[in-house]
């Protein structure tokens, strides 16, 4: 398989493979919402008929107790490696909708760059996989099996899929997974994520009295529960911006000194991103740096907070109840139960007598950390030094994919996280959007890493 073959191929096809993007696009897989539970289901069917179009031996939907995984695969040869790709597509809620500049299930093509909910989170992602495997399949020029599972439920924790993982050990026998679900650093500066964070997500209410309450006729006396709540959060963090939860950072892995000095070599300006953000500073924990407060270090952070009265006007209350979503970025070897719990205790140790704390666990997720020093990494590496003329940066991302650490655990397999996308296309975000450089690039890169890998496998 030649570049200026595969080249061609995209060049030939690149209007159609927009196209299909856009189909999928279309649908509204929104994992979070059972409003959408039909669409969910109907972009499983589209994505099932996609594979089935580019030739595997068979693909079939597998229902789960949430919403189905899309299960594909062509054997060649027994004897050859077997890559098994992940994905998801399922996409977050579109809201805020008033804030997109299109509408999120019509893509738009704007600025070399296609707009819509799931554009780079995960579909076009997952999809240059379709498109690059049809290109070798067109070309006789499969080197390895191919296996895909394509999920529906990441956006909300992967909790089936873990199920689906552990029954089916055999059917996903493989030599290495390929995630192409993370970002490189910019278009001229290629990168492979070799870190996810894991996850700890609690929800937490605050009781005060047992109704709402005139604040004139109360205030002063009986505590405020969102007076608390927020007297509570403010002290999660110290002065050197350091997590307060007893105990959180007792397992955190130290970095050191050699593998920081490494990895600030990686280019990142730290002007750049401020001014792309609209902030004037940021505020990592004390001693290190920007990069390394979202990769190295666990974080922690609002995600939402209510109570009390929100409507127009002034409505004087005391209110009844306050409640905020919290959640910590996990670095290696902090454990998600263990930090729900120490939270869960930190949380009712700081509240006053006067309120009543309940804690509610979300879906968590453990951290990885990805070798470089097998043939999954180099494979993908070499693949992007093809296509991009540039080695690719080996970097630590601040995102979670809780799968991937069930992946190691019940499949004994490593996830090469090769992906695409920019930090600046917005997923989870209004106008999130995908660049159709980083589109088709993917779909260059992946023949090769295909080949290398069984290249590197062989030997
Ligand atoms: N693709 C993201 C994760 C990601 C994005 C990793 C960018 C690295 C760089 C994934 O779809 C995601 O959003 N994961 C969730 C976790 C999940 C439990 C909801 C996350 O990180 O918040
Ligand atoms: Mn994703
Ligand atoms: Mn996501």
């Amino acid at each position: 398989m030649e570049i200026t073959d595969v080249r061609k191929y995209i060049t030939e096809n690149e209007e159609r493979f927009l196209n299909e993007l856009i189909s999928l696009l279309k649908i509204p897989s929104v994992s979070a919402d059972s409003a959408y539970d039909k669409d969910t289901q109907r972009c499983a069917e589209h994505v099932k008929q996609s594979l089935l179009d580019v030739g595997v031996d068979m693909a079939e939907i597998c229902q789960t107790d949430g919403h189905p995984i899309v299960y594909a695969e062509k054997m060649i040869d027994p004897a050859k490696p077997t890559i098994l790709v992940y994905g998801h597509y399922d996409v977050q809620p579109a809201d805020p909708v008033e804030l997109w500049s299109s509408a999120p299930f019509d893509p738009e093509i704007r600025d070399g760059k296609i707009f819509a909910r799931g554009s780079a989170d995960d579909k076009g992602q997952f999809y240059m996989h379709v498109k690059a495997f049809e290109m070798m399949n067109k070309m006789d020029a499969l080197p390895c099996n191919v296996k895909f599972m394509i999920e529906g439920e990441e956006e909300v924790g992967s909790s089936n899929l873990g199920h689906f993982v552990k029954a089916n050990k055999e059917k996903l026998k493989a030599d290495v997974i390929v995630i192409s679900d993370t970002s490189i650093i910019d278009n001229d500066t290629p990168s492979i994520t070799v870190g996810l964070r894991g996850l700890s997500y609690v929800e937490v209410e605050v009781t005060g009295p047992s109704k709402d309450l005139h604040s004139g006729v109360y205030g002063g006396a009986v505590d405020n529960p969102v007076n608390v709540l927020c007297e509570m959060i403010a002290s999660l963090k110290d002065e050197n911006g350091s997590i307060t939860v007893d105990g959180f950072y007792d397992k955190v892995e130290i970095v050191s000194a050699e593998d920081r000095a490494m990895m600030a070599e990686a280019p990142f300006d730290l002007n750049d991103y401020m001014k792309a953000l609209d902030v004037d500073a940021v505020r990592p924990e004390a001693g290190y740096s920007a990069r390394e407060g979202t990769s190295i270090r666990p974080s922690l952070d609002v995600n939402g907070i209510w109570g009390g009265y929100i409507g127009e006007g002034a409505k004087t209350v005391l209110p009844s109840k306050a409640y905020a979503k919290i959640s910590m970025r996990l670095v290696p070897h902090q454990e998600p139960d263990e930090i729900t719990a120490l939270f869960d205790a930190h949380f009712r140790k700081i509240a006053p007598k006067s309120v009543k704390i309940n804690v509610t666990a979300h879906h968590g997720g453990e951290p990885v950390v990805i070798p470089t020093d097998n043939p999954g990494y180099q494979a993908a590496s070499l693949a992007m030094e093809k296509t991009f003329g540039k080695r690719p940066i080996p970097e630590r991302g601040g995102g979670s994919i809780p799968i991937v650490a069930l992946f190691e655990k019940e499949l004994g397999l490593k996830s090469i996280l090769m992906g695409f996308g920019l930090d600046s296309d917005d997923i989870h975000s209004p106008d999130e959007h995908y660049g159709i450089f980083n589109y088709l690039k993917g779909i260059e890169t992946i023949p090769f890493f295909h080949k290398y890998f069984a290249e590197l496998s062989a030997k």
